[in-house]
């Protein structure tokens, strides 16, 4: 069966770009051969990663991440069952974001050039958006 996970985590302080890079080629190499699809957000300090797949290797993966040292205070948000994919063409797509209202204000063109235009009129998305607002906003 398909589920979505979504899960919300802060970046250790020293990560970089290229670290981050690596993360994303590694994983879309990995998640192909699993089927998981998805996409990882980094927004400001934190990541927010949407993974749906197969339901045990979605969890299985998390497992994985979650004690990953690249990142931590990891919440999960979502794990539900799926009817259809919101990522079926992307192993693992990857968007940095400054803002909630950046995303909001953007031209849509802009966001459909990088191809996650399907992600943000869902509701997974924005939540887990939200979601990292008030944590930073609680932590910070
Ligand atoms: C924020 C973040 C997101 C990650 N996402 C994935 C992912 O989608 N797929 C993946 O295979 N590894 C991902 N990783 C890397 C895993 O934590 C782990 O390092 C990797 O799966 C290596 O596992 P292996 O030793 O079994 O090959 C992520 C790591 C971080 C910090």
């Amino acid at each position: 069966m398909i589920y979505c996970l979504c899960y919300i985590s802060k970046k250790n302080n020293h990560l970089k770009n290229d670290d981050i890079q690596n993360i994303v080629s590694y994983s879309q190499d990995n998640n192909a051969a699993k089927k998981i699809t998805g996409v990882l957000i980094s927004y400001k300090e934190h990541f927010l990663q949407y993974l749906e797949g197969d339901s045990i290797e979605v969890y299985a993966l998390f497992d994985k991440i979650k004690n990953d040292s690249r990142h931590s205070e990891i919440h999960m948000l979502q794990y539900s069952p799926l009817k259809n994919r919101l990522f079926s063409d992307w192993s693992m797509a990857y968007k940095e974001i400054s803002g909630l209202s950046d995303v909001v204000l953007s031209e849509p063109e802009e966001i459909c050039a990088d191809g996650i235009e399907e992600v943000v009129n869902k509701n997974a998305f924005w939540r887990g958006i939200e979601s990292i607002e008030v944590i930073s906003n609680l932590i910070n």
